[in-house]
């Protein structure tokens, strides 16, 4: 059996002058004496002084950047400074030698990209370790979140005959022959001879299975993968992501927007609290890029400090159309500095979503009211005939967070407008169903797991927050 002990937990009380047993990657080696080694249970490292006489010349050759070892010692306060304690080797155990002269990594700046073309090593940076250790403590925050008040963690599927969004961006799923797939007469691919004996997708979204929870358990949420095969090459979009979805019986849009706000409040809170090390890392990390760039282009806030910002602020609520006016009545507007037009009616890009949140409201915002013709045919129509009852979150840097709706509840209004939709109402019998059936009003949101992840480590793209990232034409891994 093998016996060590977590750096972290070690260095929260160490036991100065005992014998400890640490194991972990060289983070550096320096001067052929000082091993900075780090374990994974945190971004803290420990120091371990190696005495040249103590070992043979073979073990010593062998320690280097992010070779893999075990070191036995006694921990003692540090005579140099910039750590507390370290560890005087006694015993050295050489797992894994690492041939720097061979490794794809080197100990000196690498580019994003190169890092995520060799995410076979990438946790083992600072960056990347303080990255992953966050995307689980959001991940663990969002499942405590939900248990503390009553939700029911639902697994929704993930293959799927639906296109909840109805938006076509789907992933097919077939054991069909792709160069020869059966025909049927009239020339079409039988799919009647394929697995499921009909077209079937990844799924988009869980949110109308959710539904189905919603209207028996009362509040569920879904925390799955989510796949969309729309050809966005941004710093925002993946195909393959994580959405957080909860539901709820009983609410409407107002209910929605409060428990949106309160739970990514929640989260961003909950890695102040728990993953305060890695931020203060990751905040370092940030000023260090933005030393070298325009004041303009720089972040007017640190990480943390946007963070606590974010969380201490009541988030801006305005209607799509009030948002539409204050982008109209905008400088950056006359001045013709927005690339996409602005009319009644438009989506809001990226653009315009960030000048309402960096630039007029400075705080998160959320916009309600959407017009209906570009939200999907699941969406409460509003009195007014033109909007329905939706609501996006708009964070700073990242944009759109949370994308929620109060649900059409009303079959008829349902039915009508899955027809001028083109929503195939026979694939979507069930989903009818529970409006027939002892049906209520209720509202639900999808958070881009993501994109919270990547607004709280402030990582600059989505690609890096996820260990094995999908894009158009990235399937590495
Ligand atoms: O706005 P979306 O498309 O909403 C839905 O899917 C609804 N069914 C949610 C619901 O009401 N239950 O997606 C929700 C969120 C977006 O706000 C965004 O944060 C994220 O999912 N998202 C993506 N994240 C990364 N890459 C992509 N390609 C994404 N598409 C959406
Ligand atoms: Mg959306």
């Amino acid at each position: 059996m093998i016996v060590r002990q977590e750096i972290k937990a070690l260095l929260q009380q160490p036991p100065i002058g005992q014998e400890v047993t640490v194991m972990g990657w060289v983070r550096a080696w320096r001067g052929n004496r000082f091993m900075v080694l780090n374990d994974g249970s945190g971004p803290e490292t420990l120091q371990v002084v190696v005495d040249g006489d103590q070992f043979d010349e073979a073990t010593l050759r062998q320690i280097g950047f992010h070779a893999c070892v075990g070191v036995t010692g006694t921990l003692a306060e540090s005579q140099g400074s910039g750590q507390a304690v370290e560890v005087l080797a006694t015993d050295l155990t050489i797992y894994g030698a690492n041939d720097l002269s061979k490794y794809p990594l080197q100990p000196k700046k690498q580019s994003m990209e190169f890092l995520r073309d060799n995410a076979q090593f990438r946790m083992r940076t600072n960056t990347f370790s303080s990255v992953f250790r966050v995307r689980h403590g959001v991940a663990y925050a969002v499942n405590k979140y939900f248990n503390d008040r009553g939700y029911y963690y639902l697994h929704t599927p993930i293959i799927t005959g639906n296109d909840a969004e109805g938006a076509g961006e789907m992933f097919r799923v077939s054991v069909l022959d792709p160069v020869n797939p059966p025909k049927t007469e009239d020339g079409k691919i039988d799919y009647d001879q394929d697995f499921f004996g009909k077209p079937t997708n990844l799924t988009v979204s869980g949110q109308l299975q959710a539904e189905i929870g919603a209207l028996a358990l009362g509040k569920v949420y879904t925390f799955g993968p989510t796949f969309r095969a729309e050809n966005s090459n941004t710093s925002r979009h993946l195909a393959e992501f994580w959405m957080i979805e909860p539901e709820i019986a009983f609410a409407d849009l107002d209910n929605d927007m409060d428990l949106a706000e309160d739970f990514v409040k929640y989260l961003i809170n909950y890695c102040l609290e728990h993953y305060a090390e890695d931020l203060k890392f990751l905040d370092d990390r940030i000023q260090e890029l933005e030393k070298n760039m325009k004041a303009t282009d720089r972040r007017p806030m640190g990480l943390v400090d946007t963070l606590k910002f974010v969380v201490a602020n009541e988030f801006a609520r305005v209607t799509y159309t009030e948002a539409l006016d204050i982008l109209i009545r905008s400088k950056t507007y006359k001045k013709g500095k927005f690339e996409f037009p602005l009319s009644w009616g438009a989506d809001l890009q990226a653009e315009h979503e960030r000048y309402l949140v960096e630039k007029h409201f400075e705080r998160p915002v959320i916009v309600r009211d959407y017009p209906k013709d570009i939200k999907a045919f699941y969406m409460r129509q509003n009195e007014d005939g033109k909007t329905v009852a939706a609501m996006d979150v708009l964070f700073p840097y990242i944009g759109e967070v949370i994308g929620g709706s109060q649900r059409e509840e009303r079959e008829d209004k349902l039915r009508q407008r899955m027809q001028e939709m083109d929503v195939h109402a026979d694939e979507l019998d069930w989903y009818l169903q529970l409006r027939t059936f002892g049906g209520c009003p209720h509202a639900g949101f999808g958070l881009g797991f993501e994109r919270i992840v990547q607004f709280i480590t402030g990582m600059g793209n989505i690609r890096d927050v996820i260990p094995f990232p999908r894009a158009p034409r990235l399937a590495q891994f």
